[in-house]
């Protein structure tokens, strides 16, 4: 463990409560990051700056993930949505995409990182597209952090073609009605082979999904912190992964403390 890392988790660690072990991290932390139009007009600030800023603190986050050793890191870039937004805004995000992987692919290629893009990259413009496939391929035989990035994403759409993939199973012969199961569809997801998520981040204060990672997130813990996004900073985040290991998590049975439940009022969500 280097000296980042050790501080990492110690960050973590003393406010996890029980203080005792390694904290208790999520294998798979999933972020909406909202608030950048927000963060731009308090600073009176063009929309597009207000994004730019946000990719500072994206570098970060990856980093500080990439640092404590979490499985899995899932990032809401841009909606199928988001091209409903005025033409300047959605070519300056473009521009993002192209600018982040240009200053970071070395960087993340070097941290054993595995980029995959969740969504569909067959709309998106030939630049994009091209860099996107680039990061892909480059860093598919890496072992570290799943580094998945959310462009041209839903996840109804990621549903729907996941069904399709099924269906055309089934058609072909290769597969009974019966024998579907929560992992076939798991399987047919981007996220395939990767844990669900455990912990869902939105800043800005507003508490919506937003129709990401419905599937995967069903056992989520959420957080969802007031500040905007380009403000949100490590520590911030340490806080976010304290908070996770203290929550119980259920997954619908009883509380962790409760003897064999007999006395608890309710079932656990
Ligand atoms: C939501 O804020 C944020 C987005 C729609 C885009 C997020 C993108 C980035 C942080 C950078 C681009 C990503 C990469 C991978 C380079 P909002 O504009 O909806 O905020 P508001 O609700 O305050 O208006």
């Amino acid at each position: 463990m280097n000296a980042r890392q050790l501080k990492a988790f110690w960050n973590i660690w003393r406010q996890d409560g029980d203080g005792d072990g390694e904290p208790r991290l999520p294998r798979h932390v999933a972020i909406i990051m909202d608030g950048n139009g927000r963060w731009a007009k308090k600073h009176k600030l063009n929309v597009s700056r207000g994004h730019r800023q946000g990719t500072e603190t994206l570098r970060e986050i990856i980093r500080h993930t990439d640092d404590l050793g979490i499985e899995a890191l899932s990032l809401y870039a841009f909606s199928t949505e988001n091209w409903s937004r005025p033409a300047e805004e959605v070519a300056a995000l473009m521009q993002l995409i192209l600018d982040f992987f240009a200053s970071e692919i070395d960087e993340l290629c070097e941290k054993n990182v595995r980029i995959l893009i969740l969504g569909d990259k067959s709309a998106l413009p030939a630049k994009q597209r091209e860099t996107l496939i680039e990061a892909e391929q480059r860093t598919a035989g890496n072992t570290g952090l799943h580094l998945n990035i959310g462009v041209n994403y839903g996840s109804r759409a990621e549903l729907v073609r996941a069904t399709a993939e099924i269906a055309r199973m089934v058609r072909d012969g290769e597969m009974q009605p019966e024998e579907i199961t929560e992992q076939t569809i798991s399987d047919h997801l981007y996220t395939r082979g990767q844990p669900d998520v455990d912990l869902l981040i939105r800043t800005s204060g507003e508490m919506r999904l937003s129709n990401f990672l419905l599937y995967q997130n069903a056992y989520a813990e959420f957080i969802f912190p007031e500040v905007l996004w380009p403000d949100f900073t490590v520590a911030e985040y340490d806080r976010c992964l304290a908070a996770f290991g203290r929550r119980d998590r259920r997954y619908g049975g009883r509380d962790s403390t409760a003897e064999n439940g007999a006395d608890q009022g309710g079932e656990g969500t």
